[in-house]
């Protein structure tokens, strides 16, 4: 059996303790799977509604969806109002650190009265019900006030991750048409002031709907001002009332808008809505989890620039009342260790993190994380990309040392919340595999008619049954989300554009995006598969492939890897073994055609390998659009690696 079947083949069955203890046991998926809308009532129950739904789901117009009819509820009240009213006022919300050290402890009743406060302020400035408000903010807590305060009044809020360009801005305002921007003087990144504003004034610049754009001071940058439009957020927040009644808006009332990273030329505005979202962000969250809010300190590591921040750093734990750590940083800022100094210092019990910066980690070596004391930790969770079993193994035992369970959950910005994860108390883990869809959802692999597939078998994934944190359209594009999502295999199948694996045990592996998929000799090859052996082996620190296209085999497999520090020199012979150790490990068939030893991935700011470019230099064409890059030099550096001629 080779190395990496082996891992896969290990079991981890739920810790006894946790078992004894979990917010939800095994019978949570019959439950759901008699009766699904029930199920989605009672988690809906959590929350506190104005008005309750007549109806839980109306499908009568697929894929257009409407969930909890008739209901009505604040999404901020659930957030925040709620808890303090319940008498847990002086509970923390957040422990904030700022990349510099400086630090903020935000208790529930604090953040009520600054979400309050920007609310007036919002109003004042003008917004109202159904405006949309863009957020091109660092990782510092007005950033999450300020989405709740547009929550709270029925603006749509829009956030754009901190590290886009102004392009990037600007097409999003224009398209959202948002009428005010928050944002700030800059944030700390990397050990220096990284200022943001700039990129505002240019982006609003060349957009027409914007009225005001509200400053907060953070780095005490200098900035360019335009009088009338701009506002610092300490002056026009600061002086404004902690009293604000929360209006109950209807269930389906829109929540926030998030644009995806383009694979297209243009964005696609992802839009989610009010109490469906809520009720599916916060039951998964309490039972993916097993969040115990008066006892967990809980830690998402994204930005809140992306759906993980908005469903995991704020909607989720906010609603379920947790306490949570928000880091503006990087993790080697100022030094490599400074997760693990933050998860000793908060004493973090839940640890939710994507497999890149796990293999980061793993590239650093077990001694940084060896050096401080995470025995605080209980559960682990991983987000993005599919975790290679050898990240699975080294998170487990060398981050989460050998006793908690790592919740491995599948979801996109489209579903809002997670969709194909185990559950801690629950299920025995397989390294790798995203395992169960979540009770209440449906899940299937396909075949390129849309048949379901049986066990041990390849194909695609569809969402056979609406959920309630589903996007329910594109803004202003109903027609681009009924062509994208809902029509190759008919509007009532949601295609999540990934492929997967169904095991003999009918657990899920994910694959990756299809048009990652690659087709050898008729054969289908998962990128993924293939990454996953190279960096089985002990040379490679991390590995990206493509499948680049083949006049004989149709796709040929091009593999680039980042060896590890003491195997960097090794040459020729250590490409060779490596293909023979692909070769070994998957088969014949799945051995790179080619194996270029590189210094650096090319990667979009949210960590992502943009397998686009490496497949434009497999295959020796003009390279494409690297603006999303995280550094766009890698690509050169990547070229001047390659043969002569190439
Ligand atoms: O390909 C899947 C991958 O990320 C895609 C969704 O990306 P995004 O909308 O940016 O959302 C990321 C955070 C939810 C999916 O289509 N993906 C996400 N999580 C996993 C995953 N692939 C495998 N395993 C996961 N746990």
């Amino acid at each position: 059996m080779s190395e990496s079947t082996e891992l896969e083949g290990r079991r981890f069955p739920a810790p006894e303790q946790l078992a004894g203890q979990a917010n939800v046991g095994p019978d949570v998926y019959e439950r759901a799977a008699q009766d699904r809308l029930g199920f989605w009532a009672e988690a809906a129950e959590r929350l506190t509604w104005a008005q309750r739904w007549d109806e839980v789901l109306d499908w009568s117009n697929p894929p257009f969806a409407k969930w909890f009819v008739g209901g009505k509820l604040n999404v901020a009240y659930n957030c925040v109002d709620r808890h303090v009213e319940a008498g847990h006022g002086e509970q923390v919300a957040y422990h904030w650190e700022g990349e510099p050290g400086d630090t903020r402890t935000i208790t529930y009743a604090q953040l009520k009265d600054e979400v309050c406060k920007a609310a007036n302020a919002l109003v004042e400035l003008g917004v109202q019900a159904g405006d949309r408000v863009a957020i091109y903010m660092p990782m510092i807590p007005e950033a999450v006030v300020a989405m709740l305060a547009c929550a709270r009044i029925g603006a749509v809020h829009m956030v754009v991750f901190g590290g886009f360009s102004s392009d990037a801005l600007a097409s999003r305002i224009t398209d959202s048409g948002a009428v005010l921007v928050v944002t700030a003087d800059g944030g700390y990144r990397r050990g220096s002031p990284s200022a943001l504003k700039p990129a505002v004034d240019e982006a609003v610049g060349r957009t027409d709907s914007v009225r005001n754009v509200l400053v907060v001071r953070r780095t005490e940058q200098d900035v360019a001002w335009t009088e009338g439009r701009d506002l610092w957020w300490q002056d026009v927040v600061d002086r404004q009332s902690t009293e604000h009644t929360a209006e109950a808006f209807d269930a389906e009332h829109p929540l926030y808008i998030m644009y995806t990273s383009g694979t297209t030329a243009s964005p696609k505005g992802i839009l989610h809505t009010s109490g469906g979202y809520l009720t599916q962000v916060a039951y998964t969250h309490w039972a993916s989890f097993d969040l115990k809010p008066d006892t967990d300190v809980f830690w998402t590591s994204a930005d809140i620039g992306w759906v993980t921040g908005h469903s995991y750093i704020v909607y989720g734990p906010l609603a379920n009342r947790a306490t949570s750590v928000m880091y503006e940083g990087t993790p080697e800022t100022p030094h490599r260790g400074r997760w693990f100094e933050l998860i000793e210092k908060y004493r973090v019990t839940i640890m939710y993190t994507a497999p890149t910066v796990i293999r980061t980690f793993m590239k650093w070596g077990e001694d940084i994380p060896a050096g401080f004391d995470l025995t605080s930790l209980r559960l682990l969770g991983s987000v993005g990309e599919p975790i290679n079993p050898e990240a699975w193994l080294w998170y487990h035992k060398n981050i989460g040392g050998g006793r908690c369970p790592i919740v491995d959950t599948w979801w996109q910005t489209e579903t809002g919340a997670h969709m194909i994860n185990p559950l801690p108390g629950v299920t025995s883990l397989k390294p790798g595999s995203a395992q169960t869809p979540f009770p209440g959802i449906s899940a299937k692999v396909v075949d390129d008619e849309g048949n379901e597939l049986g066990d041990d078998t390849t194909g695609l994934l569809v969402l056979t049954e609406p959920w309630p944190s589903m996007l329910r359209t594109i803004w202003g594009d109903d027609d681009r989300y009924v062509d994208t999502y809902w029509s190759r295999f008919g509007k009532q199948v949601y295609f999540a554009g990934d492929g997967a694996k169904k095991d003999a045990d009918g657990d899920i592996w994910l694959l990756g995006r299809v048009d990652d998929v690659m087709n050898v000799s008729g054969h289908r090859i998962s990128t993924t598969e293939v990454e996953s052996s190279l960096v089985a082996h002990p040379a490679v620190a991390e590995a990206a492939v493509v499948g680049a296209s083949d006049p004989t085999t149709g796709q040929g497999i091009v593999a680039f890897v980042i060896l590890r520090g003491s195997a960097e020199d090794s040459g020729d012979d250590l490409v060779k073994e490596l293909r023979q150790h692909v070769r070994k490990d998957i088969g014949p068939i799945a051995s790179p055609r080619q194996i270029m030893v590189v210094q650096e991935l090319p990667k979009t700011r949210s960590g992502k390998i943009m397998r686009r470019l490496l497949r434009d230099i497999a295959e020796n064409r003009e390279l494409g659009d690297v603006t999303t890059l995280t550094d766009s030099s890698v690509m050169g550096l990547i070229k001047d690696k390659l043969p002569a001629g190439s």
